[in-house]
């Protein structure tokens, strides 16, 4: 009998302390998640690390696109120019009216565009890096030629492989600390880029329905080494992410202007649906979107030089 009272004794006061224990994991885990919200509220943007760290630093915007067509317009805006190659890429420097700029074709995909970031930053030292080109529609209210402005930009390759397809995991920074999954877009970049969009003529594009004038948006965009051209993949990535927008370089360059404090955006124009029509639409759409993409670019660069002189006029 003895036996029977001691063993339920034993019982309750184990299950009474693995109460208590879980309790208090669930307190700490509440605790760290509040604390790590906390330390995101107080922590700089990389423009406000930039600007505390220099105050008078010239401005100098780099502009980033994966392929000719993508930079083209751009390179014929910027004089008098310089070219410089280091290592296979060819950077362009110059002026777009007063505004000191340089311009890179990167390359497509990961590898190329985070090089290119990397080389860009070390040999030109930026103060802002924007990313200009096309992008395969995730929201299906997108259409071609649909400008979508990177609120966030996310790598979706990045990861564990299994059965179920890549269980994605945040990328990692040098040291072995964890990124984040979302690398956050520059908030002033996407204010200004808002203010272009509703100045720009932007090109009237003929879509499958009608000619109509491209919705600028803003949103998620997300970045891997694959040309999506899956119905099926595309819905993941719009439940997973919450993302309008899939391409093959913003997140790698995201990720490096990130791990560098340098502010950064991605603009990208639609040129397909990312579903089994992509690669058709992809090569109907490609100029229009790379146009319509590399216009608002322009349009936002004038903007930022606008600001540049009323700030110096405001100084004299
Ligand atoms: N760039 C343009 N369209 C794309 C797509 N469907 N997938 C990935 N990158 C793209």
């Amino acid at each position: 009998m003895n036996k029977i009272i001691s063993t339920i004794i034993f019982v309750i006061l184990c299950s009474f302390f693995s109460l208590i224990s879980s309790f208090s994991i669930a307190q700490t885990a509440d605790d760290i998640e509040g604390k790590v919200e906390e330390s995101k509220k107080n922590e700089l943007s990389a423009r406000q690390r930039q600007e505390l760290k220099n105050p008078n630093r010239k401005p100098f915007t780099a502009v980033i696109g994966a392929m000719q067509v993508e930079v083209d317009l751009f390179k014929l805006k910027v004089h008098p120019k310089k070219d410089t190659t280091i290592m296979g890429v060819t950077f362009t420097v110059g002026k777009m009216r007063t505004r000191d700029v340089v311009v890179v074709k990167s390359g497509i995909g990961k590898v190329n565009s985070a090089m290119t970031t990397a080389l860009l930053l070390e040999h030109f030292n930026p103060t802002e890096v924007i990313f200009t080109g096309i992008a395969g529609g995730i929201d299906s209210l997108l259409l071609p030629g649909d400008i979508v402005v990177g609120k966030r930009a996310a790598q979706h390759d990045f990861g564990q492989l299994t059965t179920e397809g890549i269980i994605v995991w945040q990328t990692f920074n040098y040291d072995e600390t964890s990124n984040p999954l979302f690398f956050p877009c520059d908030s002033l970049l996407i204010k200004k880029t808002q203010e272009a969009g509703e100045k720009a003529r932007i090109k009237f594009i003929r879509t499958y329905d009608a000619k109509r004038k491209p919705t600028i948006n803003i949103g998620t965009i997300v970045t891997g080494d694959v040309f999506v051209a899956s119905t099926q993949f595309k819905n993941r990535l719009e439940k997973e992410f919450d993302a309008k927008a899939v391409e093959m370089e913003g997140g790698a360059v995201a990720q490096i202007c990130y791990q560098q404090g340098v502010p950064f955006v991605v603009i990208r124009s639609i040129s397909d649906t990312a579903d089994e029509n992509a690669a058709k639409l992809y090569k109907k759409f490609l100029k229009v979107a790379s146009f319509n993409a590399a216009h608002l670019v322009s349009e936002l660069i004038f903007l930022l030089e606008k600001d540049d002189k009323r700030q110096t006029d405001r100084e004299k």
